[in-house]
C-alpha cells in the first residue's frame, strides 16, 4: 500500500525508510535506520526527483502510481547517481516508455557504467544553469560537484522555492512517519546523526561544500528537500549554519572530548583521572570515548563537534594502537583540521604512541598540540599523574582563550 507525504499541493514525497540495513555503505551502523527520499512533480508535466535504494522499490514504486493517479511519467531528474538513489531508474524506464532520464553529462557518463540500459533517445543532458518548464513549476539546474560525488548537482523549483538538495543536508535516520523539521526535536533528535552523516560521507569536501553554499546563497530557498532524513520547512538558518561550521572545520562547541585505546584499562584510567580533573576545573559537556568499542564514525562526529580533543594511545608495534590508528587515519581521510589537541600516551618499555600521534596530527591542517604530551609508564603514578594535570591545565587555558 502506498505511503506518501504532500510536500505541496502538487509535490509529493514518494521515498521510504529502511531499518533493515544495518550498514549504510556497508560502513555506518544505523540503528535508528535510514530513508531515502524521492519526490514527484505533477504538473500539465510530471517529473519525478531521483530515485530510492533497491531495497525499497515496492513501496516507492505503489507510492508513484498512486501519486500519478493514472498519468504517466514524463521526466526522471537523476541529482545524484550513486546506487543508494538510482538504483530504480532502469525499472522506471521499462515502466513508462516516454519518461526522460534528465541529468548532466557526468550522470549519464555513471548511468553507462553502472547499468547496462538501453539509453538511446531516453536522456536529456543539462547544464550549469539550465531549465526545465513543468508548467506552473520550473527547475533550475545547478552544479555542485564533489558534494561528495563529482556529478551531483541540486534542482530549484523557482515558483514553490523548494530546493532538491541530493544528499546535502540530509540524515541518517529512518522518518517513522515524519517528513519535515518542525515534527521532530531536531537538536535533540536528530542532530548527531545529521553530523556523523555530513562528516563521514561529505566531511572531505568542506571546500566544495563551501563553494555550492555560496552558489545557492543567491536564490530564494523556503523549503529543502534532501535524499535522506526530514525536509526543512521552517528555521533553515539553523541547518545552514550547522553546514556553515562543519565545511570550514569550525567546531559547534567549546568542549573537550577523549578518545583513549586500553588494553588492560590502565589508559583508561589515565583519561578518568584527566576528565575528572577538567571537570572540578569547571569544564561542563566533557565526553570520553572508548575508540575500541565506538564506532569511528560516531567519533569523527564528535571531532567535527569539538573543539578540543585529547588522544590516548598505548604504545603497540611501536607505534600507536590500531584502533587509535584507525581514528587518525580516518581524520586525516576527512581534511579534520583547526582542533586543539592533548596526547596521552602508555608503554611499559618504550612509550612512543605519543610521538607517532604527534607525526600525524601535524600532517593536517592547523591542529594545535598541547604540552605537555603525558607519558604513562604501564600505570598512572605520581609523576605521571603530575604530567595529567599540567595537561589539565594548558587544556582549560586554552578552553577559556
Ligand atoms: Fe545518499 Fe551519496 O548517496
Amino acid at each position: 500500500m502506498y505511503c506518501t507525504r504532500k510536500i505541496t499541493d502538487n509535490i509529493t514525497w514518494v521515498g521510504g525508510s529502511d531499518r533493515r540495513l544495518a550498514l549504510f555503505e556497508n560502513l555506518f551502523p544505523i540503528s535508528r535506520g535510514v530513508a531515502y527520499n524521492s519526490y514527484l512533480i505533477a504538473d500539465e508535466k510530471t517529473a519525478l526527483v531521483d530515485t530510492v535504494d533497491s531495497s525499497l522499490s515496492r513501496q516507492f514504486l505503489e507510492n508513484i502510481y498512486h501519486t500519478l493517479d493514472g498519468r504517466s511519467l514524463d521526466y526522471l531528474i537523476v541529482n545524484h547517481m550513486e546506487p543508494d538513489h538510482c538504483a530504480n531508474i532502469e525499472e522506471l524506464m521499462f515502466r513508462f516508455p516516454e519518461m526522460k532520464v534528465i541529468g548532466n553529462a557526468k550522470t549519464l557518463n555513471f548511468i553507462r557504467q553502472f547499468y547496462d540500459m538501453e539509453l538511446e533517445g531516453r536522456t536529456i543532458t543539462v547544464k550549469e544553469g539550465d531549465k526545465l518548464e513543468l508548467g506552473r513549476h520550473t527547475l533550475n539546474f545547478f552544479f555542485a560537484p564533489m558534494v561528495h560525488w563529482p556529478e551531483v548537482m541540486v534542482s530549484y523549483e523557482e515558483t514553490e522555492k523548494i530546493l532538491f538538495a541530493a544528499d546535502a543536508f540530509g540524515s541518517f535516520g529512518a522518518l517513522d512517519g515524519i517528513l519535515f523539521n518542525d515534527e521532530v526535536n531536531f537538536d535533540r533528535d536528530w542532530l548527531d546523526d545529521a553530523r556523523r552523516y555530513y562528516s563521514n560521507i561529505v566531511g572531505k569536501y568542506g571546500s566544495q561544500v563551501q563553494a555550492a553554499l555560496k552558489k545557492l546563497s543567491a536564490l530564494d530557498i523556503q523549503t529543502i528537500c534532501p535524499l535522506h532524513g526530514p525536509v526543512w520547512r521552517t528555521d533553515l538558518a539553523y541547518i545552514l549554519d550547522k553546514y556553515n561550521h562543519w565545511s570550514t572545520y569550525e567546531p559547534e562547541d567549546k568542549s573537550v572530548v577523549l578518545i583513549y585505546g586500553s588494553m588492560y584499562g590502565d589508559t583508561e584510567n589515565a583519561v578518568n583521572v584527566l576528565a575528572a580533573q577538567l571537570a572540578e576545573a569547571g569544564v561542563k559537556n566533557i565526553r570520553v570515548y572508548d575508540a575500541s568499542s565506538t564506532h569511528v564514525s560516531v567519533l569523527i562526529s564528535e571531532i567535527f563537534r569539538s573543539s578540543h580533543l585529547v588522544l590516548a594511545s598505548p604504545t603497540y608495534n611501536a607505534g600507536i594502537y590500531p584502533a587509535m590508528l584507525n581514528l587518525l587515519h580516518d581524520m586525516a581521510a576527512l581534511n579534520i583540521q583547526n582542533r586543539t589537541v592533548g596526547l596521552i600516551e602508555n608503554g611499559t618499555w618504550a612509550p612512543s604512541a605519543g610521538k607517532s600521534m604527534r607525526t600525524l596530527l601535524e600532517g593536517m591542517k592547523n591542529m594545535t598540540i598541547l604540552e605537555p604530551v603525558a607519558t604513562v609508564k604501564s600505570a598512572l603514578k605520581k609523576d605521571s599523574r603530575d604530567s595529567l594535570s599540567q595537561l589539565k591545565d594548558a587544556l582549560v587555558a586554552s578552553l577559556n582563550s
